[in-house]
């Protein structure tokens, strides 16, 4: 792309104020590329869960924003993340969402690579002495790093590593894994939708707990009564935000659920998942069946990793800009690696009830997200407001910026990091 001038890119950031931001960040094609350039391909964007790609040989296609990209694990057990295009003429060669190979091979004159990348064939490799060498023309190597199961790539080689980047946030991704009680989390399955907005709707949505008491009401009201109990954080006090630097953010909406090891708050599942426990009892130590219980429900929070996966609850989303006013989410439903097919199968009843495909949350938030886009597109100078809460937010312990979770601190947090990264001269 052409790169504003640098006066351009810092109107781009004064769009974003600590309170609001201004509605054009949601249609204005030229930030979305600006977005792509100075955020998606400047910074750690998660590619994979290690369940995902178990053996070697086993590879997934993604994206770091528009570019697509293939994960696989090789023969020496490393990751690798390759650019899915060939380097003769650009053709993908991999347009297989899933699976195992010993390389990738391009359809168009056949140009074959190893799964590191390195090109191994050519046909009719006589047209090509004296002008071109294989090993000149591998698939293009990212940057990968992984943290507790959890794969990233970058296109950069000068920032930080990956854990100083997660920074505060690997706390709470360590205790997210904890749901697995004692097995590895693994992928069960996934589905993924569109919806007609721009990113960072989807962005703002993860840690914003005002929003789900009141939208999603209807599927409050299915819910058998222990379970809309435990999700009435409208009025608990310990129900907070943190905002926990570089863009990430938790919000923690079943408060009792944050430790996995505390003994406490598993009365109420006991009558729900009685069958389970019963079955479980028979093999394993009561200790053991309690924090497989505690944790069917997942982790009790959302926590929001800048700029594109969300560990929630008991799934993770991940978002992929598709263009400034189209966004793909793709849904991740979490189970015990190893673990009893039953609670694998109960989570996943439990994943499809809200977030499945045919569940209340993935409906009722589309419907939300895609409101607030024609509303931009209708009238681009009329402010978002990220205020909720502004007056209230006080310093944790920690060092974290700390508010109720029905707040907007989580997405002050993850605009700040915009701004910061828009701006920056790099
Ligand atoms: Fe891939 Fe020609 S474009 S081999
Ligand atoms: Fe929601």
């Amino acid at each position: 792309m052409t790169a504003p001038t640098s006066d351009r890119a810092s109107d781009f950031a004064s769009l974003a104020a600590e309170d609001r931001v201004a509605a054009r960040l949601y249609t204005d094609p030229e930030i979305f590329d600006w977005e792509m350039e100075k955020i998606f391909y400047s910074t750690w964007v998660w590619v994979a869960h290690e369940s995902e790609i178990p053996d070697a040989g086993s590879f997934k296609m993604s994206h770091i924003g528009l570019q697509p990209v293939i994960v696989n694990r090789d023969r020496k057990g490393n990751f690798n993340v390759l650019l899915n295009r060939c380097r003769h003429r650009g053709a993908s060669v991999c347009e297989v969402p899933k699976g195992k190979a010993n390389g990738f091979t391009c359809p168009y004159h056949s140009w074959s690579y190893s799964l590191e990348g390195n090109l191994r064939g050519i046909p009719y490799p006589d047209g090509y002495e004296g002008v071109a060498e294989k090993r000149d023309l591998p698939l293009q190597r990212l940057r990968v790093e992984s943290y507790n199961g959890l794969i990233f790539a970058t296109f950069r080689t000068d920032i930080e590593p990956l854990a100083d980047f997660l920074g505060d946030a690997k706390l709470w991704i360590d205790r997210f894994m904890k749901q697995g009680a004692g097995f590895p989390v693994k992928v069960q399955g996934e589905h993924k939708f569109r919806f007609d907005g721009n990113w960072k709707i989807q962005l703002e949505n993860t840690t914003d707990g005002y929003h789900f008491p009141i939208v999603h009401r209807s599927w409050m009201a299915s819910v058998d009564a222990e379970t809309a109990d435990m999700l009435s954080f409208m009025t608990d006090e310990e129900a907070v935000t943190h905002a926990l630097g570089n863009g990430h953010s938790v919000a923690i909406m079943v408060p009792e659920h944050v430790d996995l090891e505390d003994d406490d708050g598993t009365e109420e599942l006991q009558e729900r998942f009685r069958p389970i426990i019963d079955e479980l009892s028979e093999t394993m130590p009561p200790e053991q069946v309690r924090r497989i219980v505690r944790s069917m429900h997942g982790a009790g929070y959302n926590l929001n990793l800048f700029p594109n996966l969300s560990l929630s609850m008991s799934f993770f989303r991940v978002l992929r800009p598709i263009s400034v006013n189209e966004t793909e989410i793709q849904h991740m439903a979490l189970g015990l690696d190893g673990g009893p097919e039953s609670v694998n199968r109960e989570r996943l009843r439990i994943h499809e009830h809200f977030q499945g495909p045919f569940g209340f949350g993935t409906s009722d938030d589309s419907e939300a997200w895609d409101r607030v886009q024609r509303g931009a597109v209708a009238n681009p100078e009329m402010p978002i407001l990220v205020n909720r809460g502004l007056g209230r937010e006080v310093a944790a312990d920690e060092g974290w910026k700390t508010s109720h979770v029905t707040d907007e601190t989580g997405m002050r947090e993850s605009y700040a990091m915009w701004k910061r990264m828009m701006n920056d001269d790099n």
